[in-house]
């Protein structure tokens, strides 16, 4: 982050350049057309101007190659930007399968990451470089929105649900973090900033944070502690159904519907179990609002992941089926 002007920000992730060429092609057009528009609008006021008090133009009654020009070539011109743009979109909200996962909780006004390693910390977030990350996010309170600008990404984070946001940096360096939606009177002190490390700093700096129990861990102590194991047991003999391998699964509910037990389903399953209970089961579940924080979700979240049927398996987790 040099602290020379510039227009732009440091191009530094694998689409921060397609998503400034398609930018700056925007840019062009726009340009292009404004000044060839206004050269034109001042070329025709001169040549057709009244010449005397008397005078009546001839009618002109148009052509068809006139019309056909400036139909087709518009056309054409937004045909390429629709499909570039809509390219750019989807490799933007498609995370790669084998990405590195992280979960963030914005709040009024920090944003809080924690790394399945275990490691927590705020309004810093420490990635490895040239590796993709995937970001599941959600918020507290408000309506905040995550930002790395020299990344050319950004995702709204929302309070009650999960959205995601993936980035694979390309240089090491310290970015800046922001929050990009208006969210209280400190919104603009919510700010932070992003650390690309090399691989082996990034597993060092993990490791430091070693002995603290990795997301899994804490999930599974949580697990105990709110007793969820009464109901839900491995052998299905329990009130409520076995959650063994169900991540990422199909589900069919009570109500004939079928859900994809991803993130959001979980989160909804512990906060308002009554919402879409599972064929075959009582919706007799307490619910876990504010009994549970965020942070404690996702750790609960992480677990349930692991759970594939056999012992827990550290941090290794499935990919998500869903894709954004
Ligand atoms: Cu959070 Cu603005």
């Amino acid at each position: 982050m040099g602290t020379k002007f510039a227009f732009f920000p440091e191009q530094a992730s694998s689409f921060a350049s397609s998503v400034d060429n398609f930018y700056f092609f925007m840019v062009a057009l726009s340009v292009f057309f404004s000044v060839a528009i206004f050269l034109t609008l001042v070329f025709f006021s001169i040549k057709f101007r009244r010449k005397s008090a008397t005078e009546v133009p001839a009618p002109f009654h148009g052509g068809m190659a006139l019309e056909l020009t400036w139909t087709v070539i518009p056309f054409i011109l937004v045909m390429v930007m629709f499909f570039w743009s809509a390219r750019l979109y989807f490799t933007i909200v498609t995370p790669p399968a084998e990405a590195v996962e992280m979960w963030v909780t914005g709040k009024q006004w920090m944003w809080k990451i924690q790394h399945l390693a275990g490691n927590r910390e705020i309004n810093e977030l420490h990635v490895p470089v040239g590796k993709a990350v995937r970001l599941t996010m959600t918020s507290e309170d408000v309506l905040h929105d995550f930002y790395i600008p020299a990344f050319r990404t950004k995702m709204d984070v929302l309070p009650g649900r999960y959205t995601q946001l993936w980035f694979k940096a390309t240089k090491p360096g310290k970015y800046h973090l922001f929050c990009a939606e208006y969210c209280g009177n400190q919104h603009s002190g919510m700010i932070g900033s992003v650390y690309v490390m090399e691989p082996q700093d990034y597993e060092a700096w993990l490791a430091g944070a070693a002995g603290q129990g990795t997301l899994v861990e804490r999930g599974e102590k949580l697990f105990a502690e709110l007793a969820c194991n009464n109901c839900h047991r491995p052998d299905g003999t329990g009130r409520g159904p076995n959650l063994e391998g169900v991540f990422a699964k199909a589900v069919q509910l009570e109500s004939g519907q079928k859900v994809t037990a991803d993130e959001n389903y979980i989160r909804e399953s512990i906060l308002n179990p009554q919402a879409k209970v599972v064929a075959g089961y009582q919706g007799i579940m307490p619910t876990f609002q504010g009994l549970v924080t965020e942070d404690q979700l996702v750790q609960l979240i992480e677990y349930i992941k692991s759970l594939k049927g056999g012992p827990a398996t550290g941090t290794q987790s499935a990919p998500s089926a869903d894709g954004v």
